[in-house]
């Protein structure tokens, strides 16, 4: 039987993983995959993870099985975190919350609950995304096509070409939008942005699908809900899939959330129950172990404070690097503008350089990053900033006289 498989192309950012592991040079540079990483490089569990962690295994009486929506006390916590507690559609009855295995599992929910209320429903993504949502999204059966979204000449969104390939979109078509620290390209949007195009999903009647996995690493946790909660309170129908691995630290252990919020309470109950439905024909139900973690944080207002600090220094110090890399770049690389990079929010900016510099940077400079450029900020040490600048000013200068000699 697997006789007739073909061996598929190996994942591009879990083989950069690999083969940074192997680099044996002690230049090297991981600016490659998405985790947030400390000072010393390191990907840490946070100190109110740890607490929490212990006080879960002092309390915790049983390991029965909870059921395909999950760990209630999460579900809760995790609804109001994001769109607040006082939120309209929470207080009317219209959202609700369903745990999933990890971002990942909630945008593959998501899509299931899609595809269950209309077969032939498509989605559009921007362009570029975070490539993992093609495989997930169009598993469960959406055509999906893209929208403009990144403008490489400014570092920072086309917004205009994003409402009007919006407004071209047939009703009922779901829109993939990043919450916030847009992956892979850090550009998003403001909040005037996001009420203008709420206005425009809903005069089309659209349905947006929010991607939130970074909350708190942009602005600040109520900031980068803001557009969530916008759509939320404007629109009949939103999907906000919720990833914990980021802003909690809990990558391994899988958490997130499916936040729906429907026209009234009878659709948010019958969504929710087809979530069950869903998660029961896939996975059975979600692991607990992370969820009963982010729960205890979110319920008791000191752990609550200290994650908050622990969220905000993660915060602060990509903010910084963010700084530090816009100015060692615009050093090296004179006549070249880079204060997008300190503009755009999250852990991603992409660099404007060509495969074969990616390629280059990884093999003589030890440098690795995604294939498309994207770079992890939280990668770059402090000590090292200047190293990766030069290397990569290098890179943008033959570029740039290449194009001059070809134009
Ligand atoms: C944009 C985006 N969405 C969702 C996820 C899913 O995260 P996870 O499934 O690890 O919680 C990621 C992870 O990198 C991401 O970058």
């Amino acid at each position: 039987m697997f006789a007739s498989l073909d061996l598929p192309a190996e994942d591009p950012i879990l083989g950069l993983i690999a083969a940074f592991r192997n680099d044996p040079s002690a230049e090297k540079v991981d600016l490659g995959v998405g985790v947030y990483r400390d000072e010393r490089s390191v990907t840490t569990v946070l100190d109110t993870v740890k607490a929490a962690e212990q006080r879960l295994v002092n309390e915790q009486d049983s390991k029965a099985y909870l059921g395909p929506a999950g760990n209630e006390r999460f579900n809760e916590a995790i609804a109001a975190l994001v769109l607040g507690a006082k939120h309209a559609a929470i207080r009317d009855g219209r959202a609700r919350t369903v745990q999933a295995p990890g971002g990942c599992g909630a945008l593959r929910i998501g899509a299931e609950l899609i595809h269950k209320a209309n077969a032939a429903a498509s989605l559009v993504v921007s362009d570029p995304t975070w490539a993992n949502h093609i495989p997930l999204l169009s598993s469960a059966g959406l055509q999906i096509q893209r929208y403009p979204y990144y403008d490489v000449t400014t570092g920072g969104v086309q917004f205009e070409r994003m409402l009007d390939s919006l407004n071209s979109q047939a009703a009922g078509t779901i829109v993939l939008l990043h919450g916030a620290c847009h992956n892979p390209t850090g550009a998003d949007l403001s909040q005037a942005q996001w009420h203008q195009l709420a206005d425009v999903l809903s005069a089309r009647r659209l349905v947006p699908f929010v991607d939130l996995a970074y909350q708190g690493l942009g602005d600040g946790l109520d900031e980068d809900a803001a557009g969530a909660r916008i759509l939320s309170e404007k629109l009949p129908e939103v999907l906000i899939a919720v990833s914990c691995s980021k802003s909690f630290g809990l990558y391994r252990e899988r958490v997130g959330a499916l936040i729906v919020v429907a026209e009234g309470s009878r659709d948010a109950t019958a969504a929710a129950a087809n979530l069950g439905k869903i998660a029961r024909g896939i996975y059975s139900m979600p692991p607990d172990h992370g969820a009963a973690i982010v729960a205890r944080i979110l319920e008791d207002a000191k752990f609550a404070a200290q994650w908050r600090k622990e969220l905000s220094k993660m915060r602060e110090r990509i903010g910084g690097l963010r700084n530090a890399l816009t100015e060692a770049l615009t050093l090296a690389c004179p006549g070249r503008e880079f204060a997008h990079i300190t503009r755009q929010r999250g852990m991603f900016s992409m660099l404007d350089v060509a495969p074969e510099s990616v390629e280059r940077l990884r093999k003589d400079k030890h440098i690795y990053m995604a294939g498309d450029g994207r770079i992890n900020i939280s990668g770059l040490r402090e000590q090292r900033i200047d190293y990766v600048a030069w290397a990569v000013a290098e890179e943008l200068n033959n570029q740039r006289s290449k194009r001059a000699v070809a134009g």
